[in-house]
């Protein structure tokens, strides 16, 4: 028979690893404690956009594979390997992680772990959690030891979940136990058996390479964008720049693209916490470079609103600012949380509606619908032809050619 999987936390990490598991062929039941998404989730309804999942997911609940719950008793009868996937959000008090969904899953599982089963944790925390969490795992469980526990981070990107998911570029699995990685190995068979490299290590080399992997990533995004900054100040033009690296395969063209910088729900928390952690740990001098890699990237969003103003004609007073994109980037949908987190301003579904009557248009999210507007097209609906591109997306002489005044971050 099919192994019983349960997965803890169906937000974004939880709901794509829950659905896949289920792809993959195993008996899946989530759990998490909002009952709306849980309704919703055991309707085959996906609470967030994220291309692709949504038909994952329905083929698992259709097929009777994959089942959602709030009872973490249900959970602890269901199976004997529970995937833990909630969040690990930034502390509203600093930079470190807010551990408190992790902590409270733990307690209310671990009691009722009576005979050998496997605690895997999929979400990004700071180096040592799992060190911890084994121990209270091993203290409330009644199974004792026998409730083992492995770190196995997920190193999945909004919009491309259910690939990264299914087919990862690596899996690494960190655990004292042999019995984790020969369960691990299991579930993992297909990936595996298509090349996908299995690490296996330590607690805390696991947990880290993920943190690593995101300050890498920001790393190379601030870099180019450090780059660009300098191009500002020279007339050189960063998009330019940025090819020519990419041609030299030490280096090579991915996330070395320059723009507005990076956002989203991981690479600024992430690099934050380990600072932190860093800084706990008394090695932050090693991190200290994260500060300037997060210092560049706020920075970026300064010059964009800098840039604005300037077309503008030096303030925004009486100027109407058109805004293309209000997700951290494509195929993530951004609108409706806009919409709660900024309610006085006002909202469009088409390029065109958002750029009506602007004296300004902005490219925030590089969409293939923004970056393919006709600028003649895009100019009839604007009360004057200023845009500024933060991603680097569009031809400056085709719409310097339509009459526009075209800047663009670190671009002549
Ligand atoms: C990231 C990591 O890629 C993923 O491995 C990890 O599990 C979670 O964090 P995600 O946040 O979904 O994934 O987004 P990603 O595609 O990495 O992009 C992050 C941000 O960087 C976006 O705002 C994007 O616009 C920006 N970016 C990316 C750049 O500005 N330039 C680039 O060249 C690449």
């Amino acid at each position: 028979m099919a192994r019983r999987l349960t997965v803890l936390g169906t937000g974004y990490l939880g709901a794509a690893h829950a659905a896949c598991l289920a792809e993959l062929g195993f008996h899946v039941l989530g759990l998490d404690i909002d009952p709306v998404r849980i309704d919703r989730l055991a309707a085959g309804e996906l609470p967030f956009f994220e291309p692709g999942l949504e038909e994952v997911l329905r083929r698992g609940v259709n097929s009777g594979r994959l089942g959602f719950t709030t009872s973490y008793e249900e959970v602890a009868a269901f199976g004997d390997t529970h995937f833990v996937c909630v969040g690990t959000p930034q502390r509203s008090d600093g930079y470190g992680a807010d551990l408190a969904q992790l902590d409270a899953c733990i307690d209310a599982l671990a009691p009722l772990l009576r005979s050998p089963c496997l605690v895997v944790g999929k979400c990004t925390v700071p180096v040592g959690t799992a060190e911890h969490l084994s121990q209270r795992l091993a203290r409330l469980a009644p199974a004792g030891d026998a409730a083992a526990l492995a770190w196995n981070p997920e190193f999945l990107r909004e919009g491309h979940a259910v690939d990264d998911t299914l087919r990862p570029d690596r899996i690494v699995v960190g655990t004292r136990s042999e019995r984790a990685v020969a369960v691990l190995r299991e579930i993992y068979a297909k990936p595996v058996a298509k090349g996908t490299p299995f690490l296996v290590t330590d607690l805390a080399t696991a947990e880290l390479v993920k943190v690593a992997a995101n300050a890498f990533l920001a790393t190379k995004i601030s870099f180019i964008n450090a780059m660009a900054e300098v191009c500002e100040a020279t007339g050189a033009d960063v998009t330019m720049l940025s090819e020519a690296l990419s041609y030299d395969d030490r280096i090579g063209g991915r996330y070395l693209g320059p723009g507005l910088g990076f956002g989203g729900g991981c690479l600024p928390k992430d690099i934050r916490a380990f600072m932190a952690r860093a800084g706990e740990l008394g090695v932050d001098q090693a991190l200290s470079f994260l500060r300037e890699v997060d210092a560049i990237n706020m920075r970026r969003r300064a010059r964009m609103v800098d840039l604005a103003r300037e077309l503008a004609g030096g303030a925004f007073e009486n100027r109407v600012v058109g805004v293309l994109g209000a997700a951290f980037k494509p195929n993530s949908a951004a609108l409706e949380n806009a919409r709660r987190a900024h309610p006085c301003l006002e909202y469009a579904s088409s390029a065109l509606d958002a750029a009506r009557d602007a004296h300004i248009v902005l490219l925030l999210t590089e969409w293939p619908e923004f970056a393919e507007l006709d600028p003649d097209v895009l100019g009839k609906v604007v009360t004057e032809r200023n845009i500024v591109d933060g991603r680097g997306t569009l031809d400056p002489e085709r719409w310097r050619a339509a009459s526009w005044h075209y800047r663009a971050l670190g671009r002549p």
